[in-house]
């Protein structure tokens, strides 16, 4: 299940909104295109914002690197926390210097590329980690839909799936935006896999009840230490999985990395209280209720056993892998 479609030297995007109900399909040509459809959720999940971003700016490179860059500055604005999109929209930046568009095209493209096979080989790295019988709890959506294919957290057990093995997953519906329900449910169900949808209030209960056998989920951002930066609720279910001894895995390519940065350096996106007031359009809380609505939240790497990324399954400090696309 693909969410963006390479068209010549433009895209088009599933709008990720209308899911599960309706598959709309959306070209993005503009600058505006572009960062609209990254604000408003059309697109969302680190991996995919990233290519995006570098097919908006791409497209839209004029040969003046002082307009170039204003438009590298406010795709990378459409959301802070991901580290994926401002690492894209740098190299592509990088890349078009001497003001080709072609060669912005091309790295945009080479991007596309290296996502769809890091993603696959996240699968590979991480399959072993999946037993026969497993439970497997995952949280937001970091599934193909989050990324060009398979995922990150959803594919090891894609590959896990391929080899034949059966397995239950866990799905959190993930309040305020429910990647959880409308995303993570809707793919794997379509891709066949045995999906339980529960209530974020339900983790520790399930756990409790010895129902889950591991975790696995997504990241925007992780720090050199290992803090991981990802849909908020992670940390509420970290800290479950380590009181009831779950190991509990963070999937990622090493573009999600953020080896120079920190919690102090890093914008927790917050987002408008409408995610919280109203539920497709409904009213659920009272007029001129006060909000606090972040999107992310922090795990600290003493909650997270290891992380599964292209390169293998790896721990903390991350310093000595080289981030491709970055000078260090
Ligand atoms: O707000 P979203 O839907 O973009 O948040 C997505 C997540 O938090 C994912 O877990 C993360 O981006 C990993 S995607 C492979």
């Amino acid at each position: 299940m693909r969410p963006i479609r390479i068209e010549g030297d433009s895209i088009a995007v599933l709008d990720q909104r209308l899911l599960p109900t309706r598959e709309v399909w959306i070209k993005v040509r503009s600058v505006d295109d572009a960062f609209s459809a990254i604000r408003e959720l059309k697109v969302r999940g680190a991996p995919l914002i990233g290519v995006v971003g570098a097919y908006g700016l791409a497209q839209n490179i004029t040969g003046n690197s002082q307009d170039d860059r204003l438009t590298a500055e406010k795709l990378k604005g459409a959301r802070p926390t991901a580290i994926n999109l401002a690492w894209a929209i740098d190299r592509v930046l990088r890349a078009s210097l001497d003001g080709s568009r072609g060669a912005a095209l091309e790295e945009a493209k080479n991007i596309f590329d290296e996502e769809l096979n890091n993603a696959r080989l996240i699968g590979v790295n991480g399959e072993p980690l999946i037993s026969e019988g497993d439970a497997v709890l995952t949280h937001c959506n970091a599934g193909a839909l989050a990324t060009v294919d398979y995922g990150t957290a959803l594919a090891p057990l894609r590959i896990a799936k391929d080899k034949g093995k059966k397995f239950r997953v866990f799905a959190t519906e993930t309040r305020p935006v429910m990647q959880g329900s409308r995303l993570t449910a809707y793919e794997l169900l379509k891709d066949g896999f045995d999906v339980t949808l529960i209530a974020d209030t339900a983790v520790g209960y399930t756990m409790s009840r010895g129902m889950i056998k591991k975790v696995i989920v997504g990241a925007d951002r992780v720090f050199n230490d290992g803090h991981t930066i990802n849909k908020i609720g992670t940390f509420q279910v970290a800290t479950l999985a380590k009181r009831f001894g779950i190991p509990f895995y963070v999937a990622l390519p090493l573009s999600t990395l953020d080896l120079e940065g920190n919690e102090a350096t890093t914008k927790i996106e917050e987002r408008g209280s409408v995610e919280l007031e109203y539920i497709r359009g409904k009213r659920v809380a009272p007029r001129g209720i006060k909000t606090f609505n972040p999107a992310f939240d922090i795990t600290p790497p003493d909650l997270i056993t290891a992380f599964i990324t292209e390169k293998g399954v790896l721990k903390p400090p991350f310093k000595a892998i080289n981030k491709i696309g970055t000078s260090s």
